[in-house]
């Protein structure tokens, strides 16, 4: 193909033309909104220059959240049609905008992302969200061959703001712009070292497409690959499929290529395949999950053995607490107990094959959450179109899948549950999603699940529904007889309530957590409260003093690497906080299919930065809760939730939370000491390539020789003298125990 290259002067910005290609390195910039920043005519000649490839605080712009416009001023040659294989349509690619932000071409809107805070959904950030837009070629607003202006209005809602992330360009979409690999269906284990992926490749082009499918299954530790090629021929708007068998190593990676026949122009991608650490569960029973329960006297006991093993489990207690019950086909104790004092039992689980002891202990007291909660939230999924039926999908699922039987217990609805008004009396009543919350905790309930709800000491949520503000008792009434047994408490509009009052003392910031505090108490049923409000003042310092059991230290998480990590790996000054009863909460988990609203995605988090992710949860002793669609669990992440000695480092009775021990830039060592004296070592490879890491015992004050098991492998790996070394993939991790020989 022909290449141009040259460079255009228009009236006065200058932009470049590589191969077929416009760039836009520079733009006409200027803060706030104007509905006239969009028209062509507009007069931008005062306007200050922009690159647009770099946030605007590190040109001049620093500490600006709002509006903004940019202006690009471009000559379209009608060689870029002329030349291109598939003259249909032309894409502007903006790279990304930091965090909404609306297209105009000429004056016409072309398209959007995010939403800004006027709009009717309110303000949603899609600041990590490439900006391509496609438009037909024939577009009669484009000047081919004349100057043509592109408008750009950017909304910045906190910290770094602009278009960022690489230089915007111009140019056709071509013939192989119009093939998709779509590689989105998760892998599937077929049984022990085998998985299936299913792919398609989809032609959105208007004409046949021929070329060559090609798929090497690379074996990533030892560097081999298989390599296989497919002829394909797809009639247009039409998708071809293909099952790929995978014969796994323990890391694999599957790289697609197409190959257009007409171009020779190429499409590629790299899968990284998630791969299983967890054993398989044994069939001999094996109970898991906490070894302590903490409950008020007087209060509904509902406490599920954990256990797994093949076939029907026969459950039993020994030494069972006058006033409670255990049923013996479900493993599920209710009851009360009247007195407080702490009661030691063993559990005992029994199968055809075999039995299984533990040691549990009740502390009747003051005291909940005795260790991290462990469940499932509505809101990374769901967001506000929470609704029975998903609610009641994801409570099956834990049952079905199995994850009751290691610990997981909690069904927490987040924000969208609450109707518009109050009932004739003022109490709370849920909206039409919900029919009947008594009935869903009771359903709940008798699974040997907990119910779980959410409010705000404000007048609303921040999903807009109805707060608690002035409300408080009633609502906890609410809560107690529909059964529930944790509340998500949640700062949002309580800020205008504290605007009026005027007063930013730290009594002012505990007020609306402390009157919560004290009515939940008084329920006559345990609910675990749960303080939301991101941080502020040092919540950990006094999360406490309110009654609170769990506190989030840090604002709204998202499947990114970048938020996981900067939040993860942050929680290094609350440690001393953290106890029995009193958990620091980084927010919720970002596994499996996510989305905070209607339309789910599999999480961007690699495979490895998922290990990190549970890990490192586990290592902060953080609630455990699971934000995903559970009824569409896939394999890998059933997987990754379910290995009961990664969760015991999370419910370990000590309760205490891992200090960051070693930080440098490429690597982390965390470690928390546990009940039976050993340590759980999380080492994090926060670079973006696999790499050895190597530390003395003593450079995380431990004695110079270390029995060391891997925890996501449950195996023990020798006894190291001295120095531990262990490869580390790529944002992932290694969880090891080691105990002193
Ligand atoms: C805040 C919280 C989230 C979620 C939403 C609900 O953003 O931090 O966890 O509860 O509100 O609106």
């Amino acid at each position: 193909m022909k290449k141009v290259l040259f460079t255009v002067a228009c009236s006065y910005i200058c932009h470049f033309i590589f191969a077929q290609k416009v760039e836009m390195p520079l733009a006409k910039f200027k803060t706030g909104d104007n509905v006239t920043y969009s028209y062509p005519v507009t007069d931008d000649r005062q306007w200050g220059t922009i690159k647009p490839d770099m946030i605007w605080e590190t040109q001049g712009y620093d500490n600006y959240d709002g509006y903004a416009w940019y202006r690009f001023h471009i000559i379209l040659p009608k060689s870029i049609k002329e030349n291109s294989l598939w003259k249909d349509s032309l894409r502007i690619n903006l790279a990304k905008a930091d965090d909404a932000c609306e297209v105009y071409f000429n004056g016409t809107k072309i398209g959007k992302s995010g939403s800004f805070p006027g709009d009717a959904a309110g303000y949603i950030s899609s600041w990590n969200k490439k900006q391509e837009y496609h438009i037909a070629a024939n577009s009669p607003f484009i000047n081919w061959g004349a100057e043509n202006v592109i408008a750009v209005k950017v909304y910045d809602g906190g910290g770094a703001g602009g278009m960022f992330s690489g230089i915007p360009y111009i140019n056709m979409v071509d013939l192989i712009d119009a093939i998709n690999i779509n590689n989105k269906s998760s892998v599937r284990f077929t049984r022990p070292g085998k998985a299936i992926k299913n792919i398609s490749i989809e032609n959105n082009a208007t004409e046949k497409i021929t070329g060559i499918l090609t798929y090497d299954i690379i074996d990533v530790d030892n560097d081999k690959s298989t390599s296989h090629t497919i002829p394909v021929s797809i009639l247009p708007k039409k998708k071809l499929d293909f099952t790929i068998p995978i014969t796994l190593a323990e890391r694999n990676n599957i790289h697609y290529k197409f190959e257009e026949n007409k171009s020779h122009k190429i499409i590629e991608l790299t899968e990284i395949i998630p791969y299983i650490l967890t054993p398989p569960v044994s069939a001999s029973p094996k109970i898991n999950g906490a070894k302590i329960f903490g409950v008020r006297p007087g209060s509904p006991f509902l406490f599920k053995i954990p256990a797994t093993g093949k076939g029907k489990l026969q459950y039993s207690v020994e030494n069972l607490p006058e006033g409670l019950q255990v049923n013996k086909n479900t493993g599920i104790i209710t009851g009360t107990l009247k007195n407080e004092g702490e009661y030691k039992m063993t559990f005992v689980v029994k199968n055809s094959i075999g039995i299984d002891k533990r040691a549990f202990t009740v502390k009747c007291g003051n005291l909940l959450a005795l260790t991290p909660p462990m469940g499932w939230n509505s809101w990374n999924c769901w967001g506000l179109s929470i609704n029975e039926t998903r609610l009641k999908a994801s409570a099956q699922a834990m049952i079905d899948k199995g994850l009751i039987n290691h610990g997981w217990t909690y069904m927490n609805i987040d924000d969208g549950w609450e109707a518009e008004t109050r009932n004739a009396n003022g109490e709370i009543v849920a909206n039409h999603k919900f029919p009947d919350l008594k009935k869903t905790g009771d359903w709940l309930h008798e699974k040997g699940l907990k119910f779980g709800i959410y409010s705000s000491p404000g007048t609303k949520t921040c999903g807009n529904y109805l707060g608690s503000y002035q409300h408080e008792a009633q609502d906890a009434k609410s809560y107690a007889n529909w059964g529930v047994d944790y509340l998500k408490y949640d700062w949002c509009s309580y800020d205008s309530v504290f605007d009026a009052e005027k007063d930013t003392s730290l009594a002012a910031y505990k007020k609306p957590y402390t009157l919560m505090g004290e009515i939940l108490k008084n329920q006559n049923r345990d609910i675990v409260y749960s303080l939301c409000q991101y941080g502020m003042k040092n919540v950990w310092e006094w999360g406490a003093t309110v009654n609170g059991n769990t506190w989030r230290t840090t604002g709204d998480i998202t499947d990114t690497w970048e938020s996981l990590s900067s939040i993860g790996f942050n929680q290094t000054s609350q440690y001393a906080y953290a106890a029995p009863g009193r958990w620091n909460d980084p927010d919720m988990m970002i596994v499996g299919e996510v989305g905070w609203g209607d339309n789910l995605h599999p999480t961007r988090l690699t495979v490895d930065e998922q290990y990190t992710h549970v890990s490192l949860w586990c290592l902060l002793s953080a609630p455990l809760l699971i934000g995903c669609d559970l009824s569409k669990l896939d394999d890998f992440t059933l997987n990754l939730l379910t290995n009961d000695e990664v969760i015991a480092v999370d419910q370990d009775v000590l309760g205490k939370q891992a200090k960051q021990i070693i930080k440098t830039a490429d690597y982390q060592v965390w470690v928390k000491e546990l009940e039976d004296g050993s340590k759980a070592i999380g080492i994090f490879n926060v670079s973006s390539k696999d790499d050895v890491v190597r530390f003395y015992w003593s450079d995380i004050g431990l004695s110079m020789s270390q029995k060391v098991r891997d925890l996501w492998r449950q195996k023990d790996i020798g006894n190291f003298d001295g120095m531990f070394a262990t490869k580390v993939a790529a944002h992932g991790v290694t969880l090891i125990k080691a105990s002193a020989n």
